[in-house]
Formats: C-alpha cells, sequence, structure tokens
C-alpha cells in the first residue's frame, strides 16, 4: 500500500486543520429525520442548518470524515467500485473563505500532499443557466494555479450543480468537480472517457425553493472527496474491494470458502456483496443511534442488506458465520481506531449479526426450494397455454401472492425475490405483493384485538418495551430517592406499568421529573439492552440487582442498559432503549406505610 486508510484520514485532516479548520467528528450515519432522509448521504447533510446562516460553535471553518450510507444503487453492489457505506472527507466555511482560497487549497492537498500530477489533473466548472451565471471565476483562479485550458471544461447543471434531490429549503449552489486518470500510466488520457472524479467543491450561495433558487447571505463552500475512492485511486488501483478497507476481509472470505477472489464471476461478486453488506450492518447496528433489523423503515433497509449477504453465503457454500468474522475484521482491524464506539458495542454488534443469521438461515433453503416452485409452475403454465394456443404471450411474472408467502414464511424481503426472479429473466408482481400485504395486515390486526380481549398474556412489542422502562424506573429511583430503594411488585400490561418499591412517602413534583429526566436521557441515548446469562455468584458480583434465592437455580439471566441498570431478569426486553417512546409518570399511590406504588406510561 502506498497510502494506508488511516494515514489518508489524517492526511485530509491534518492539512485543513492547518488552515484552520476545526475538525467536528462524525455524526450518527442515521438521518435526524429532518429531510425525509433515513440515513446520512453527504457530510454536508447535518450541517444544513448552518448553511443556511445558523451560527456553529465551532467557528466557520469545520472538517470531518463523515460516514454515509445511500442505498439507491444497491442493486449494483457486486461491481468494483459501488459501496452502501461510505466516508466523506470534508471541509466547509460557513460564510468564510470562498473560491480563491478553496481552489488554491484543493489544488494543494492534490498535487503537494496527496503528489498528483498537476498536468494530469482536470477540472469541471458550472456553465451557467437562468438561475446563477457562468463560473467564469473559478476557471479563472483554476488557469492561474497553473491548470491548463484544455483541462477545464463548462458543463451544465445536470454535471455541475450540487444539491440533495427532492428537498426544497436546502443549500445548493455551482460546483467545481476534480478529474483524474483512472490508469496513470496511460499515455495522451481523454477527458472524460479515461477519467474518473475524485471529489468536489460546492459553492453553496443558494437555496431552493419551491419556483427556483434563492441566493443565501453567506457563500459557503461545502467540499466532499470519496474516502474509499481516493484510497482506491491513491494506491494505483481499480478495485475498491482490494484496499486496506476490504482486503483482509475478503482474505477471511476466501480462506473460509477455499474459492478465489480473482477467479472472479458469480464467487467474487458473493464475496464483495458479503463484503460490503456486512460493514454496512456493522455500521448501522454500531452507530451510536444504532438500529436493529426490522420490517419498517431504515431497519428494513438494514434486513434486506443482511439477508442479501445471508444468501450470498450461501452461494458461496459457507455458513453466515463468515459474516461474523467479517464484522470481527471490520470492527477490530480496520475501523476501530476511527470509531471507537465500535469496539465498545462488538459483543453487541456480532450478537445481533448472529441472531439475524440465524433465523434467516432456518427458512432460506426452504424459502429458496419454494421460490423454485413457483418458476416451475409459471414455465408449466406457460408450456401448456402455449401448446393449445400459439399466440399466447407467455407469462413472465411471479405472483404478489407468493412473493407475500415467502415474505411472510420464509422472511424474504420483497427485493430479494425480485432479484431471485430477475437472475431468471422474471420479474414480481409488487402491486399484488402490496395488496396480499395489506389484508394479511388487516387480519392480523383483527386477531390481535380479539386476543388481548381474552386476557391471554401479552409479550406485545407495548409490554416487552415496559419492561424495559421498568428496569430504567428502578434504577432511576435509586439515584434520586435512596440507594435502597427495591422492587417489592411489578405489573405489565399493553397500556402502562406499575411499579411497587419501599420509600416511606411520595415523589415530591421535583422528584417525579427528575425521575423522568433519567430514564428519558437513557431512551434518548438509544442504549443496547444486553443479556448475559452467569452464575448467581458472577451477577452478584457484577453488582446486578433482583431476588437473590434459590429458585434461580445456577445460571440467572442479567439484563445490562449501560451502567445504569443492571438487574437479574427473566426478560422479555426491548433491544434498545431507543425503542421505548417518552417516559411519563402517569400516577403515585399508597400500598401501605412503607411501600409506594407509581404507574408510569410510554407515549409514542
Ligand atoms: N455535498 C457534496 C457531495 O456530497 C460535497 O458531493
Amino acid at each position: 500500500m502506498k497510502i494506508t486508510s488511516k494515514q489518508l484520514r489524517q492526511k485530509w485532516l491534518k492539512f485543513y486543520e492547518g488552515k484552520g479548520h476545526v475538525n467536528i467528528g462524525a455524526v450518527s450515519l442515521i438521518g435526524d429525520g429532518s429531510t425525509g432522509v433515513m440515513f446520512n448521504v453527504a457530510g454536508m447533510q447535518p450541517l444544513m442548518p448552518y448553511l443556511l446562516g445558523k451560527k456553529h460553535p465551532d467557528g466557520t471553518r469545520l472538517c470531518n470524515v463523515q460516514g454515509c450510507v445511500r442505498t439507491v444503487d444497491i442493486d449494483a453492489v457486486g461491481d468494483a467500485s459501488h459501496f452502501t457505506f461510505f466516508e466523506m472527507m470534508g471541509n466547509w466555511s460557513l460564510g468564510d473563505y470562498f473560491k480563491k482560497e478553496k481552489t488554491a487549497w484543493t489544488f494543494e492537498l492534490l498535487t503537494k500532499v496527496f503528489g498528483l500530477d498537476k498536468d494530469k489533473l482536470c477540472s469541471t466548472v458550472f456553465e451557467g443557466n437562468d438561475a446563477a451565471p457562468r463560473d467564469s471565476e473559478t476557471a479563472e483562479l483554476l488557469k492561474g494555479l497553473g491548470i491548463s485550458p484544455e483541462h477545464i471544461f463548462f458543463l451544465p447543471k445536470c454535471d455541475n450543480w450540487w444539491e440533495l434531490e427532492g428537498t426544497v429549503g436546502t443549500p445548493c449552489g455551482p460546483d467545481n468537480e476534480w478529474f483524474y486518470p483512472l490508469d496513470v500510466n496511460k499515455k495522451n488520457p481523454v477527458f472524460p472517457d479515461d477519467y474518473v472524479e475524485i471529489g468536489n467543491d460546492v459553492y453553496m450561495q443558494y437555496k431552493k425553493t419551491e419556483s427556483g433558487y434563492a441566493p443565501l447571505e453567506n457563500k459557503n463552500v461545502d467540499t466532499g472527496f470519496g474516502f474509499d475512492r481516493m484510497l482506491l485511486f491513491l494506491n494505483g488501483l481499480s478495485d475498491g474491494y482490494k484496499t486496506d478497507l476490504f482486503l483482509s476481509v475478503i482474505n477471511k472470505l476466501e480462506s473460509v470458502s477455499g474459492k478465489k477472489y480473482d477467479d472472479g464471476g458469480e464467487d467474487r461478486k458473493a464475496m464483495r456483496i458479503i463484503a460490503d453488506h456486512t460493514r454496512t450492518a456493522v455500521m448501522l447496528i454500531g452507530d451510536r443511534q444504532g438500529i436493529l433489523p426490522s420490517n419498517t423503515g431504515a431497519g428494513y433497509i438494514l434486513r434486506r442488506l443482511m439477508r442479501r449477504a445471508i444468501r450470498y453465503c450461501r452461494q458461496l457454500e459457507i455458513s453466515s458465520d463468515a459474516m461474523l468474522g467479517a464484522a470481527k475484521i471490520f470492527i477490530e482491524n480496520v475501523y476501530g481506531e476511527a470509531y471507537p464506539l465500535l469496539v465498545e458495542k462488538e459483543e453487541y454488534i456480532l450478537s445481533e449479526i448472529k441472531k439475524e443469521a440465524d433465523k434467516f438461515e432456518a427458512t432460506l433453503a426452504q424459502g429458496i426450494k419454494e421460490f423454485e416452485k413457483c418458476v416451475v409452475s409459471l414455465e408449466r403454465k406457460n408450456e401448456f397455454m402455449s401448446k393449445s394456443n400459439p399466440s399466447y404471450v407467455k407469462e413472465t411474472e411471479i405472483g404478489g401472492k407468493q412473493a407475500f408467502r415467502l415474505y411472510d414464511t420464509y422472511g424474504f424481503p420483497l427485493e430479494l425475490t425480485e432479484e431471485l426472479a430477475a437472475e431468471r429473466g422474471l420479474t414480481v408482481d409488487k402491486k399484488g405483493f402490496d395488496e396480499a400485504f395489506e389484508e394479511h395486515r388487516e387480519k392480523s390486526r383483527v386477531l390481535a384485538a380479539g386476543q388481548f380481549r381474552g386476557g391471554l398474556e401479552s409479550h406485545s412489542e407495548a409490554a416487552t418495551n415496559y419492561h424495559t422502562a421498568t428496569h430504567l424506573l428502578n434504577a432511576a429511583l435509586k439515584i434520586v430517592c435512596s440507594p435502597d430503594i427495591q422492587q417489592k411488585g411489578s405489573n405489565i400490561n399493553e397500556e402502562r406499568l406499575r411499579f411497587d418499591f419501599n420509600f416511606a412517602r411520595k415523589l415530591t413534583p421535583e422528584e417525579v421529573a427528575e425521575v423522568e429526566r433519567l430514564v428519558n436521557e437513557q431512551i434518548k441515548l438509544n442504549v443496547p439492552v444486553v443479556m448475559k446469562e452467569m452464575s448467581l455468584e458472577e451477577a452478584k458480583n457484577g453488582g446486578f440487582v433482583g431476588v437473590f434465592d434459590s429458585k434461580y437455580g445456577e445460571k440467572v439471566k442479567t439484563y445490562s442498559i449501560g451502567e445504569f441498570s443492571k438487574e437479574i431478569c427473566g426478560g422479555p426486553h426491548a433491544a434498545s432503549t431507543g425503542l421505548l417512546g417518552t417516559f411519563k409518570i402517569s400516577k403515585q399511590e399508597n400500598v401501605s406505610a412503607g411501600i409506594k406504588r407509581i404507574k408510569a406510561i410510554l407515549l409514542k
């Protein structure tokens, strides 16, 4: 390696810190919902309010290396250069310096620090339209730096304008894109055919409105250079899975499967998909606002990624434990230093990957058989119909009900069925799938309501959340009221928790507020709820609270919520506190002289 990933990260940050920028670190990968996007897709996304004029606490010059997740191209993953997670090296001027400094610094970084040949660089600028003028200013500055005029191109909005898709009110502007030949040894490379984009400087001086663009008060700079791509490129490679971000993971997959990456074909594609999707899963589960695979929203995208990777493990004829091996390498050897939280959460991340893998592996083989049956019956039907009617148009669509059955019984995300279908030149009836989905949802709603009325014991999501909230409440009472607080009784249903404890008096309004605050703080932090089995002895020594009598037997289940709460308990519990909603104490009651009762609810 000419330059390692660790060196590249450092070089970027050091360079811009040297120019007065503050490294603001990376934020969560999970979108904050403000722009309607599920994941952070660009380094500028969390900085939007500041690009629009709000004062940033760290000043007007900022830089970082920010993780991003983009899943629009998920189907393209498997080639040499598409990834669902990548990092963006960024720096910003919030109404501070503008084009003169920016062009000079990017040029200096590329040619002096990264050692690129200035005569090989190409640069593109905005040609202008009704909304914004031609960016001759940047072109002149580039010439002044020594870039030949033949290497500077004026291009239209579709090439040289940067904005977040589909969102009004966001900052945007013309950009200056930087290109370099992919094969540096090629004689007389031609732009754009022989070139790749290595990054861009966006001159964010407009705001997108309903009808067009309005100038911003501040003229900002938003720079983004793709970390993964730059690493590849600076090492003279043309395959993103050969950089040190992936190499050891690919080697591991080779040794587990006994197959060679360089043999190419389907096996190489499978290794790439497993590696990419596992990396994204590690990052999303290990994020500070970590998510888990589920059937809705961002959790569903994570599930899709994980199940797709598991399916490709099967194709490589390896167990999905290979994903655990890959995840360990990502955490311990590749990303642990830049993302210490991953190391802290390693055990949790691995156990969640394993859970999802075990769940899906149990039904995957059967589901694939079921899918094959659908294909066979479609082929049979086509064959039969064509015989009796020569002008019959063959069906090429897997039915929506069948796709739903694969989803519901075998856990196949719709996209997985679509991918399997596409491999056979078939499509899936999506509308039919949605209809079957709706019909099923309605049925389960009716069923669940009936069961609840019948008073069956419930392990519903709501009740599970109340179990976890009870632990948080118990811990908060110990802090606010007295360390001697002990649970004297607990009752949970779908709508509230009830908790009895030893205390002489009711809580004051201030104490109630403080207990609520402490519990909600833990919920906001989205702390994973970690279960561990251990002997009673170990649990006692580990500071776990609970009823220490013999009924627990040798091994007990313990649940910890960070350092905040440690209890011996039978569960069930939410996977992490972020799922709980907002905690509110709704009532206090007197049970007896020394025992008080709290009822509390979780608001969604
Ligand atoms: N916001 C620009 C990008 O994402 C820098 O490429």
